[in-house]
Formats: C-alpha cells, structure tokens, sequence
C-alpha cells in the first residue's frame, strides 16, 4: 500500500479507526477511572482535584487536541468506509444473510457511531465547552464540573440521553474492540478468543460504569 493509500483505500481506513479507536478506549478508561471518585461521596473534593489536574496541565492539555484529532479521524473514516460499503453492498449479495452471515451490531456501526456522536455533542456542550470557555484558551479559573454534573443530571430527559448514549457505545464496543484487533493483524486463534472474552466484558463493565453516574445523581445516591 502506497502512503497516499492510507486515507482512500479500505484497508488503510480500516487501520486509521482501529488505531484511533484503541486509542479512545484508553481515553475511556481514564475518564471512567477519574469520574469514578464521584462515589466517594465527599462533596466532589477528590473528583474537582483530579479534573483540576487534567485541566491545568500542560502536557495533558497537549494531549487533549490529540484526543480530538483521535475523534474527528475515527469518525471521519468510519463515515467514508460506511459510504464505500453501502456502495459495493448494492452490488453485493442476491440474498440477504441477516444474523446468519453477522451480527446486527457489526451491521449496524455507522448507525451506534451516529448515535454515540449526537450523545458527545450534547455531552461536550454540558462540561467540556463552559469549563474550556470560562478557563480562556490556557489555564485560567475552571468552573466546579461536580456541582455542574449534580445540576445537569438533575433532568430526566438529560439522564436518558446519557443511558441511551451509553448503550449505544457498549453495542459499538462490542464489535470494535476486537475488531481492531483483527485489523491490525492479530491472527492467532488463542489470542483472538482472549481478546474477545475482555472485549465482552469492557464494551459491558465501561459503558455500565458510565451510565450509573447521571443515574446516581438523579436518584440522589451521590449528593
Ligand atoms: C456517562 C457519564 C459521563 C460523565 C458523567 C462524564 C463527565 C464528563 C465531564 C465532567 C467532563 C469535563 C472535563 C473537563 O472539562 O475537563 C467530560 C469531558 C469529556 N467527556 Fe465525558 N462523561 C461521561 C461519559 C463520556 C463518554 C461515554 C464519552 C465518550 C464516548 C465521553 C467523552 C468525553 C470527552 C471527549 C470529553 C472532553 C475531554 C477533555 O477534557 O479533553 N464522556 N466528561
């Protein structure tokens, strides 16, 4: 493959969203893991500290426009690569395979992606956008994110989204994660069982994890 093949042949979009999205699943793990000091129930001093931290360091902020990039290339070549499927599947199969052939989530990424993508622009506007606007481009004050959850998760509406959200990520983790794998060239048969086996329980535990936070708001367990 010639290098200007990366972003328009298949294979070289298929390698830029796997990597990108290995990437984003660290990035998860970290988010779940800081946002999960908001269960120690000490008024959000532990969880401020930490968004403080993440906030006001440099070299973390650096990090912060990589993890954009990381977005905007994961989605940008997961929509091209859809576009490129839905045409060659016009020409593609005389009989439909449904679940036989896949399952209904693989089928279904663009559409889980779509969904998860309308859940992180509504989730940005809530945190990310006011803290980032009231900082000033660099380190200025940031606003208190534990007090602003406790409003924001206050709605019903707001916490469905958040759930729906959350749903929609674990059906697209479950085929992604091993999927990336499989496209970065991962053959052997005991390993791909291994990874879909902790591919299962991440794509479950991660996105369960998350949707527990707006509820416990809501239902008061956290005050
Ligand atoms: C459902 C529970 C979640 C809660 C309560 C939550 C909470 C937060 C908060 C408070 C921030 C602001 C951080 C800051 O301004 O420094 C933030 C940032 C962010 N969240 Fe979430 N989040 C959740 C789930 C997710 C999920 C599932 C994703 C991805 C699919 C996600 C992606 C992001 C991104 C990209 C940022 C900006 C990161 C940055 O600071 O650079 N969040 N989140």
């Amino acid at each position: 493959m010639k290098w200007s093949e990366i972003f328009t042949s298949s294979v070289g979009k298929k390698w830029i969203i796997a990597l990108t999205g290995l990437f984003l699943i660290t990035f998860l793990i970290v988010h779940a893991g800081l946002n999960a000091c908001i269960w120690v129930n000490d008024g959000g001093t532990m969880f401020n500290a930490g968004a403080h931290f993440m906030g006001s360091t440099v070299v973390i902020r650096i990090v912060e426009v990589g993890l954009m990039l990381g977005f905007v290339l994961h989605i940008v070549q997961g929509i091209m690569l859809e576009i490129q499927n839905r045409r060659t599947r016009k020409i593609g199969y005389a009989v439909a395979m449904g679940n036989k052939g896949s399952k209904w989530y693989s089928r279904s990424m663009g559409l889980l992606g779509t969904l998860i993508l309308i859940f992180l622009v509504i989730h940005l506007s809530h945190f990310w956008i006011p803290n980032r606007s009231n900082q000033g481009w660099l380190l200025g004050e940031e606003i208190n994110l534990y007090e602003r959850m406790k409003i924001t998760f206050q709605e019903l509406w707001v916490v469905i989204v958040y759930v729906v959200g959350c749903i929609s990520l674990a059906w697209h983790l479950l085929h992604g994660f091993q999927s990336a794998f499989r496209t970065i060239g991962v053959t052997n048969k005991k390993y791909l069982k291994m990874l879909n086996a902790l591919g299962t329980g991440f794509s479950i535990i991660v996105p369960f994890v998350f949707a527990l936070m707006p509820i416990s708001f809501y239902l008061g367990w956290i005050k």
